[in-house]
């Protein structure tokens, strides 16, 4: 069990360096792919285990929230069976993804942190 337990973590931290120097854009779509895709499907639009993070019903539900709004919910609840594992950089990674995959992405232009997209609505 130790040596399973040694071996997962080891596994995880080797990913976060390669994750961390890459190019922001480049950094959060590799982290969706390992994390987020199991069950939000590749192009993410869905699977057995997850909703769809884009199109009309996703933007839809989230419509009238803040871009900080879905940020917080990736930092606290997800991955749903692990959460806690994505920083605050990723999960604004991961905002700017979802916006892109949604062609919400200009709204984004000058955020720099999460402080900055607490005045951001999500549109539409
Ligand atoms: C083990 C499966 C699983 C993984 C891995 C996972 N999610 Fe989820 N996610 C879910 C489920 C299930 C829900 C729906 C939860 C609910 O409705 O209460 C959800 C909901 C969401 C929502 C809200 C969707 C909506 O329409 O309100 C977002 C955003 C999200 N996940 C992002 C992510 C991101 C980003 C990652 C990667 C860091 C991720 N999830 C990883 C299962 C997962």
């Amino acid at each position: 069990m130790k040596t399973f337990v040694w071996v997962f973590a080891s596994t995880i931290g080797l990913s976060s360096p390669i994750v961390a120097t890459a190019a922001p854009g480049a950094a959060a779509a590799a982290l969706y792919g390992s994390v987020c895709s199991a069950c939000h499907g590749s192009i993410f639009a869905g699977g057995s285990r997850g909703p769809a993070l884009k199109g009309p019903s996703f933007v839809a539900h989230w419509k009238g929230k803040s871009a900080y709004d879905l940020y917080s919910l990736i930092l606290l609840t997800m991955p749903s069976d692990n959460p806690g594992i994505v920083n605050e950089k990723e999960a604004v990674g991961l905002v700017e993804e979802i916006f892109k995959q949604n062609g919400l992405k200009g709204s984004l232009k000058h955020v720099k942190s999460a402080e900055d997209l607490k005045s951001i609505p999500i549109p539409k």
